[in-house]
């Protein structure tokens, strides 16, 4: 305790430079463990120890070799409420068959189906900034604008032709989240959520309201044999591929179908987890892109060009010409190094188990800090902090020291599901608006990046943008 007093006391008196201080206090604090107990130790979190693992080694044992002695700690319920009992949570077997059915839908070919919606839903943003800006410039809080930007494409791929329902649905799910209000207490006063206080009883509500409203439109789809069928033979939205394996499951399985059977509730769980899970993650790439291209004129210069080259007279790049972005890949890529979205993930042993030199008893809990692997200046070298794109140009695996050090979606049979999609979409977005704004930071913006369940500016990311479509 003396220890971490005396850092806290060190690091608060000294001034914070503007570029890149991500936590730079919890940074420094890590990185000072690491120097004196080496890459893997224990932190104590509340009452609970957890072992701190960012040797890349040991975390390639955890996610790929020894992954089946591991498994995703339970969240807290109030989480588990916001997150739903999806892909996210589950575990075992339940979790395998949910995967397999859910994986087409993030398959190239079915996303490269999204391009001219998602070209759409971006476009129009564009065209409400540009009202705004009229011929001079604007100042945006690009944080509020991403967030609408990515809830509408997660909910397209969701529930594809019934997406405007879904959308409806959603709204009250984060009403659901505004409600999270007196999360405190929910999390720290045993039995509080309970309680029929008037958050509680406001928040049931609403959960009630959004489960209904999922079970109407899932048995309308249903009715209507909606399963939309697209070119490569399969429903092309999350929605209609679960009715369908559930159908399907239900009708073989009879006269009592395998725990693992798609029930309603099941899709219902799962539509929640990919709002829950794709929108925010997504719009804080977004976020953090954008304000590193704002800091970075350069670089925000070259992707502009690079964008005029490949797309020529195109406004909403083709699925070809995405792939033709390298330097605007590299940009996501080093945005996702210095500031991942999901700063750590955590993992339990589920029996007696030998980690490197280590032998972890079962139960014990295995952090692995996305953001402290990001940040090590012996996998990164010693500019680790600056913002250099460059370090990507000959691909992910050759970035580092490591193949394992670069891990924003995680790694293994858990990887995220939709980091395609969060990658096309966030191509798509920023390649369009260089190619119709110039920006810059506003006086106002303050460097202040913070964790709330994911990492995000705490004052918001107020850009200065100049209409440059003409010029
Ligand atoms: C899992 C990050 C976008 C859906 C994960 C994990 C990470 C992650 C680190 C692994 C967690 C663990 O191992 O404990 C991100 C980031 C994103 C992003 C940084 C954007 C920049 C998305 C999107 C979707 C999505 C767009 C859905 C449309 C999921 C799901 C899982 C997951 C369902 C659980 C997969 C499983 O366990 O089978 N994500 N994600 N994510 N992500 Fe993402």
């Amino acid at each position: 305790v003396r220890e971490l007093m005396s850092l806290m006391l060190k690091a608060s008196s000294q001034p914070m430079p503007l570029s890149h201080n991500i936590l730079p206090r919890v940074l420094s604090f890590y990185h000072h463990w690491k120097k004196i107990y080496g890459p893997t130790f224990l932190v104590w979190f509340g009452p609970t120890p957890r072992l701190a693992v960012s040797d890349p080694d040991l975390i390639r044992e955890i996610f790929t070799s020894k992954s089946k002695f591991y498994e995703k700690n339970e969240s807290h319920p109030l989480i588990r409420k916001l997150e739903g009992d999806g892909l996210l949570s589950l575990q075992g077997e339940k979790w395998a068959h949910h995967r397999k059915i859910i994986t087409p839908n993030f398959h190239m070919e079915n996303l490269k189906l999204l391009i001219p919606v998602m070209g759409k839903s971006v476009s129009d943003m564009m065209d409400k900034w540009e009202a705004m800006s009229g011929a001079g410039e604007v100042e945006i809080d690009v944080s509020d604008w991403f967030q609408t930007l990515t809830e509408d494409i997660i909910t397209r791929t969701a529930f594809g032709s019934g997406y405007e329902d879904g959308k409806a649905i959603f709204r009250l799910q984060t009403q659901q989240e505004v409600f999270a209000a007196e999360a405190f207490q929910k999390v720290f006063i045993p039995g509080y959520r309970f309680l029929p206080t008037k958050d509680n009883t406001t928040s049931w509500k609403l959960d009630k309201e959004v489960k209904k409203s999922l079970i109407k439109l899932i048995e309308r789809q249903k009715r209507n044999s909606c399963l939309e069928i697209s070119n490569i033979g399969h429903p092309k939205d999350l929605l209609g591929l679960m009715i369908k394996a559930g159908t399907k499951e239900i009708r073989s399985s009879s006269p009592t179908p395998p725990i693992w059977a798609v029930t309603v509730n099941d899709i219902v769980e799962e539509c929640k987890t990919f709002f829950f899970a794709g929108k925010q993650t997504t719009s804080n790439l977004l976020t953090w892109t954008t304000i590193l291209l704002a800091m970075h004129p350069e670089w925000q210069q070259l992707a502009r060009e690079e964008v005029v080259k490949v797309c020529g007279a195109r406004d909403i790049p083709t699925k070809d010409d995405v792939t033709k972005l390298k330097t605007l890949s590299m940009i996501l890529n080093e945005s996702l190094r210095l500031y991942p979205p999901v700063i750590a993930t955590i993992r339990k042993a589920k029996i007696d188990v030998e980690l490197g030199s280590y032998k972890i008893p079962h139960g014990t809990e295995v952090l692995i800090p996305i953001i402290a692997v990001h940040h090590d200046p012996l996998l990164w070298g010693n500019d680790v902090n600056e913002f250099n794109p460059t370090r990507f140009a000959d691909g992910v695996s050759r970035a580092s020291k490591h193949p394992m050090a670069f891990i924003p979606f995680g790694l293994g049979a858990r990887t995220c599901i939709g980091q395609n999609l969060a990658i096309l979409q966030a191509k798509l977005a920023i390649a369009i608006i260089l190619r119709r704004f110039s920006f810059d930071l506003s006086p106002r913006y303050k460097h202040a990046p913070t964790v709330v369940m994911l990492l995000h500016p705490q004052y918001g990311a107020p850009i200065n943008f100049r209409c440059i479509k003409d010029s």
